[in-house]
């Protein structure tokens, strides 16, 4: 596939190492787990938001815009690097902070919104869950414009056409890492959220012909929604990059046993799974995607779902500064 053709901005030097986790893999017996460091990303603490952003904002400065506009949670890695990125670029950054769950939003809090503020976020609007946020977002971008300003708005899951070419290419990087390294990947088990990232890796995959079965892991909806959110990800994506065949529907595969009790709402598994990750690996996983995901990985592990001679590539979508905003959950020992 040539991406070529899109403009892109580089915000990562080379590749993102895979390794292999000897430690925890041990631990549970087997199968051989491996791991893609997209938490290692560039921006501010890395992140799978951080390869979206290569292509949205490369459209942006295109188009001659000099403030980013965005939506997310109270604690939204999607903000934190958007506006990294709106730094990095000599942009402005405005956002639309949503407080899902009233009451929740405390300005003094740890975590993602400690860092909206040390970014410098020109301003930051909180609105209450459930509200119409791209009406939002099209308000505080025609406010903008009164000012004389040039807004460009990024939608808050992120999950277009065009961000998802940031997890096609990472699709390339992964084969042509794993052709370098001669490992063979049986499965990839990633987090499943907005879908761009699922989507947008199988049809990297689909385009590199690479036919590793996808287990996403998902954060915030049951299975069968999940899996159509993906399955629109990946039509728009294909067509995007107007490649000839399509992903087979059971190549579409989500698991929705591990975000409960719902989206950012801890629990014990991956409590569990945070836990081992950093006492096995030193590897700091999210309590709302990764450490759910990770703990979807060990569950299906346990489940004999992967055989005991597979090797399993987990990719590891970042957000641990969330991490800091809920000490409570993981302090005091018990
Ligand atoms: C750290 C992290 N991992 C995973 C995801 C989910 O990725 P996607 O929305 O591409 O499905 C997100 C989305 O916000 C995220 O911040």
């Amino acid at each position: 596939m040539d991406l070529t053709r899109f403009p892109r901005r580089r915000y990562t030097e080379g590749y993102t190492p895979i390794e292999k986790l000897a430690r925890l893999s041990a631990v549970l017996g087997g199968p051989e787990i491996y791991i893609k460091r997209d938490d290692l990303l560039g921006l501010t603490e890395g992140g799978n938001k951080t390869r979206k952003l290569e292509f949205v904002v490369a459209d942006a400065l295109d188009r001659g815009c000099d403030t980013l506009i965005t939506c997310g949670a109270l604690q939204s890695n999607h903000c934190r690097l958007t506006l990294s990125a709106a730094v990095k670029e000599e942009l402005k950054c405005r956002l639309i902070i949503e407080e899902r769950v009233p009451g929740t939003y405390n300005p003094g809090a740890s975590g993602n919104n400690f860092l909206f503020r040390l970014l410098g976020a020109e301003k930051i609007k909180v609105v209450p869950g459930g509200i119409d946020e791209v009406e939002e977002m099209q308000k505080m971008a025609a406010e903008a414009e009164s000012e004389g300003r040039k807004p460009y708005i990024i939608d808050g899951s992120n999950a277009s056409a065009l961000s998802a070419l940031g997890y096609v290419a990472c699709a390339e990087e992964i084969t042509a890492q794993l052709f370098e390294k001669g490992i063979h990947i049986d499965h990839i088990v990633c987090p499943s959220g907005s879908g761009g990232t699922h989507g947008g890796l199988l049809t990297g995959l689909l385009g590199t012909n690479t036919d590793i079965p996808v287990a996403g892991i998902n954060v915030r909806r049951s299975k069968e929604l999940q899996e159509e959110k993906v399955s629109d990800v990946v039509k728009r994506t294909v067509k995007f990059l107007d490649i000839k065949s399509d992903v087979p529907k059971d190549m579409i595969v989500c698991f929705d046993d591990y975000y409960g009790p719902g989206y950012s709402l801890p629990n014990d598994k991956m409590i569990e799974a945070v836990k081992l990750l950093a006492r096995t690996e030193g590897i700091l996983m999210d309590p709302v995607y990764t450490g759910k995901a990770m703990a979807g990985l060990i569950d299906l592990v346990r489940k004999g779902y992967f055989k005991k001679s597979d090797k399993v590539l987990f990719i590891h979508t970042g957000g641990s500064p969330a991490l800091y905003a809920y000490l409570e959950t993981f302090l005091p020992e018990k």
